[in-house]
């Protein structure tokens, strides 16, 4: 297994290009099977995740062509309504071939994901909504089957906030008879962005980037051209890594306009942030402090804290000045990143889905072990300025969703070599 050694103590600075959204890109694969027609997304992150997503649809009968961070998909062919467990397993986001599966064929046997190491996640709101629109739905042998003649629009209403519940609804929404309204749906701008790739394929769809979305179904969908939009997480991430080395960095090919709670975060911290725009361009620059102030962080639904930047806004307030409480309100356990973090000499304790994280002078650099993507991202954030070498274990987690982050880490100023 390939672990990460990164030598703590450089600044980051210069500038790197981000990549497109994993989140937002993994349902719009999806949404290719929601017509005969081709699909072709641009700026598609090369990641395990995407590759991962691809080979299930393929095994569809989904055509598929990739050209670096270009992809067509064409579902012409679509003969297998079946997503297997060995394939689910790696990843739970294939949960979102189901309501397009059902929406265009009348059926499909997805296997249910299983848990993951943050939590249990069920989806229980996905198949509440699905069975509400008229699908007879059996969970049997770890396999969710589904079957309908057509579905028909419904009110439906989520028990809490659920991102890919909203996008595997609205997904099946958009060719149900009848209209559809999801109250309660999840506000992320990658539910956004599915939302403006279906209405460019025909859908009908008011109010995505609220909490009440309204679909009006239509007979079919046709192909289209879809641009994914930048990954918000791994700006995050960036930005956080350079706040943590008292660096001065310059993020192109992405938005602050869906970090704010990040952003106001990191200048609460006592960085300075500031967006160039132009018509065609876009980039976020932060200057960052000699030492950051601690700053403490509670999650929750778009637009507030989003739970994917807490572990690393753990590893910066293990160095902050001061004390900070972090409530994590979404996923039952994701602090596993805390006791990795106290082998590199953090001063964290939780207690429930709450941490109190006591800033301290120095990290020192010592192994540790990636439990999860963004528990990984927090890791290498600690490893960037412990003192020494640190080196993460497990990091097949990190492939999942940071793009050829060594590259990127490199160009700014870090020491990180990847150890097969
Ligand atoms: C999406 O996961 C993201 N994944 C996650 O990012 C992200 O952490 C999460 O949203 C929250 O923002 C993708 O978009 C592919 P939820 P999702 O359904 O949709 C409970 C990453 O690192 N729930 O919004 O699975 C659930 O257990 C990943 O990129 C139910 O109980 O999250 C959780 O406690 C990690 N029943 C809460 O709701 C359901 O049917 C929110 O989960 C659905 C969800």
């Amino acid at each position: 297994m390939d672990k990460l050694l990164i030598e703590g103590g450089h600044r980051l600075q210069g500038e790197a290009e981000m990549s497109g959204a994993k989140n937002a890109a993994l349902p719009i694969l999806c949404a290719a099977l929601l017509t005969r027609e081709p699909l072709t997304l641009t700026n598609v992150p090369q990641l395990n995740d995407i590759g991962t997503m691809l080979k299930l649809l393929a095994q569809m009968g989904v055509a598929v062509q990739r050209d670096g961070s270009v992809v067509t998909l064409d579902a012409s062919g679509l003969n297998n309504p079946l997503a297997p467990y060995e394939m689910v397993k790696t990843m739970r986001a294939s949960i979102l071939v189901l309501g397009p599966l059902v929406a265009r064929c009348g059926e499909a046997k997805v296997s249910l994901p299983g848990g993951c190491a943050i939590g249990a996640r069920p989806v229980d709101q996905h198949i509440k909504g699905l069975t509400a629109m008229g699908a007879d739905i059996a969970v049997e042998h770890g396999y969710v089957v589904a079957r309908t003649s057509r579905l028909r629009g419904a009110r439906l209403f989520t028990d809490m906030v659920t991102v890919t519940g909203t996008e595997n609804l609205m997904m099946a929404a958009v060719l149900a008879e009848g209209e559809t309204v999801i109250e309660n749906a999840a506000r992320e701008p990658e539910v956004v962005d599915l939302a403006n790739c279906l209405v460019s394929m025909g859908a009908r769809i008011s109010g995505a980037g609220s909490d009440v979305i309204r679909i009006q179904g239509v007979e079919r969908l046709h192909g289209a051209t879809h641009r994914i939009m930048p990954d918000r997480i791994e700006t995050g991430t960036y930005l956080c890594a350079a706040a943590a080395t008292g660096g001065e960095i310059r993020l192109t090919g992405t938005s602050a306009a869906y970090l704010d709670a990040v952003v106001d975060k990191l200048m609460d911290a006592g960085c300075d942030i500031r967006t160039e725009k132009s018509p065609s361009f876009e980039a976020i620059v932060l200057r960052a402090p000699q030492r950051l102030k601690a700053v403490s962080i509670r999650t929750a639904p778009y637009p507030a804290f989003p739970t994917d930047m807490q572990a690393q806004f753990m590893a910066l307030n293990a160095l902050a000045e001061g004390t900070s409480i972090i409530r994590e309100t979404i996923f039952e356990n994701r602090f596993m990143h805390a006791v990795e973090l106290a082998r590199l000499g953090a001063d964290i304790r939780i207690d429930g889905n709450t941490a109190v994280v006591q800033g301290v002078a120095q990290l020192d650099g010592a192994t540790v072990m990636a439990t999860d993507l963004r528990a990984s991202a927090g890791l290498i954030i600690a490893g960037l300025v412990a003192r020494g070498e640190t080196v993460i274990e497990r990091i097949y987690h990190l492939d999942r969703g940071y793009e050829r982050i060594e590259q990127k880490l490199t160009a700014l100023g870090a020491t990180v070599r990847r150890l097969s």
